[in-house]
């Protein structure tokens, strides 16, 4: 438990060209989250933090997400793009109020833990005036190299002004940094632009850090935690590596999942204990599954809610603002929009439940349409408990259906039902007794004529 205050500085005025796409390169998602709503709630899981984020000139959109992840953030922008060391100044009123350690993290590095932020601080706690992360890649192209002497961090140097000698060290500057809040400002205004690309660089802060008789730490860490998002591919990448994550914790928190590798969960997906997940399911933004409750193959759930012990699928489609209480039982086509599905109440087969109550214990056969759209508004069902709505019937809302009312299969209700009443809404079924075997033997002799 540490007592010092951080400010974290997260630099997001982006490039994202690279990435082909018309939105800035921060709001690409991962895992249902932006890639800086990742940042964002790493940095907002330490204590004692304030948060300013860095924009470029033109991001209200990234503004906007900020603050819907982080209203507490304060936003810069960064006027120009200048080098690393300027846009964490256009940030200095937030550091001129003075925080023990002041942390620097990129927009696009979504991997970047919250206890990997702690390691700064301690480092910072420790004695450090910089802590830098520091990583071995594959092929360290572009990437500033650490010249390090023992423990200590000498310098940091941009790929682009390295030596034959400096460019084979293979330790590598993730580009996060820690730096000790009561010399921050000092340092990164005594650094210059006199560098191949003419930018302010952060990582001089080593080197200035040094002459001043200040110490510098690197932290090694996995490839992952900093890698910073450029490509599509690496997108993806970061995709996959997120992916294996949150299935492992739901796995170390008493999931089951059957067949790991193919369900695909959000960054804020809950499950409770005993939840079992079946091979192929997928879990947009905002679900919660509670206790016991098991969800089988082939379904796809966003925004919704499902109540303990009960069993969603296969093949079924929860959509944002669907609630299922317990042992609720929602089975294979059936897809359920902004609804309430009260205790034991079951829908098991192709069916569409949008904009309404299901009562507690009420069965919608196969083939129910909740009508509640007229082209114009929306509109509420509301069924009751205990209701049974029989096989292939429309209910036309707005529309009431009484507790313990039956609906005849096939009938379009377009008025309320009282309780326990039967409501008959179809054709009625005449008969016509021996027409077929008439209609037969007419077809007979025609063929015998021709
Ligand atoms: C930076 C590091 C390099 C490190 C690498 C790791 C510096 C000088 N170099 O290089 O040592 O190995 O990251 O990925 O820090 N940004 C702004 N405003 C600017 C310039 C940058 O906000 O004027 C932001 C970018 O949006 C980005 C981050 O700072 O989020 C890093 O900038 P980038 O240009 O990607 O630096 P690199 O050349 O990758
Ligand atoms: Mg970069």
């Amino acid at each position: 438990m540490t007592t010092r205050t951080c400010l974290t500085i997260v630099l997001a005025a982006g490039e994202g060209t690279r990435l082909r796409s018309s939105r800035p390169k921060v709001l690409h998602e991962v895992a249902g989250r932006t890639l800086l709503g990742h940042v964002l709630t790493a940095v907002k899981a330490a204590q004692n933090t304030v948060i300013s984020v860095v924009l470029g000139p033109e991001h209200d959109v990234v503004s906007a997400e900020t603050s819907r992840v982080a209203p507490e953030a304060s936003v810069f922008i960064q006027t120009e793009r200048r080098g690393t060391a300027h846009a964490v100044l256009a940030a200095r009123s937030a550091i001129e109020k003075g925080a023990d350690d002041v942390l620097v993290i990129f927009g696009d590095t979504p991997l970047i833990q919250p206890q990997t932020l702690q390691r700064l601080r301690t480092a910072l706690a420790d004695g450090a005036a910089v802590a830098v992360l520091g990583f071995r890649p594959a092929d360290p192209t572009g990437y500033g190299r650490l010249v390090t002497q023992g423990d200590d961090l000498l310098a940091i140097v941009e790929h682009a002004d390295a030596t034959e000698a400096e460019r084979a060290i293979g330790l590598c500057n993730g580009g996060l940094m820690g730096l000790d809040g009561k010399t921050a400002l000092s340092i990164l205004e005594r650094i210059g632009n006199a560098n191949r690309k003419g930018e302010f660089y952060l990582t001089d802060a080593v080197k200035i850090a040094r002459d001043m008789e200040r110490k510098a730490v690197a932290l090694e860490v996995t490839e992952d935690e900093v890698s910073g998002i450029n490509t599509k591919a690496q997108l993806a990448a970061t995709e996959a590596t997120m992916q294996q994550r949150l299935r492992q914790a739901a796995l170390e928190a008493g999931v089951t999942l059957v067949s790991p590798d193919t369900v695909h969960f959000s960054a804020d997906t809950k499950l409770g204990r005993d939840v079992t997940i079946e091979p192929f399911v997928v879990f947009g933004p905002g679900v919660t599954v509670e206790d016991g409750a098991t969800i089988r193959s082939f379904s796809h759930l966003q925004g919704a809610q499902v109540g303990k012990g009960a069993i969603v699928g296969p093949f079924a489609r929860l959509r944002p603002g669907a609630k299922l209480e317990e042992n609720v039982h929602i089975g294979n086509f059936v897809e359920v929009k902004e609804a309430l599905i009260e205790a034991g109440a079951k829908a098991n087969h192709l069916a569409y439940i949008g904009d309404a109550r299901v009562g507690a214990g009420a069965n919608v056969g196969a083939g129910t349409i909740t009508c509640n759209y007229d082209g114009a508004a929306k509109h509420r069902t509301d069924i009751g408990k205990g209701a049974f709505i029989g096989s292939n019937s429309s209910l036309v809302a707005p529309v009431k259906i009484g507790d313990g009312a039956y609906i005849g299969s096939g009938s379009v209700i377009t008025a309320d039902v009282p309780a326990d009443a039967l409501a008959i809404g179809r054709g009625r079924q005449t008969l016509k007794e021996g027409w077929a075997k008439r209609l037969r033997d007419i077809k007979g002799l025609i063929a015998k004529k021709a």
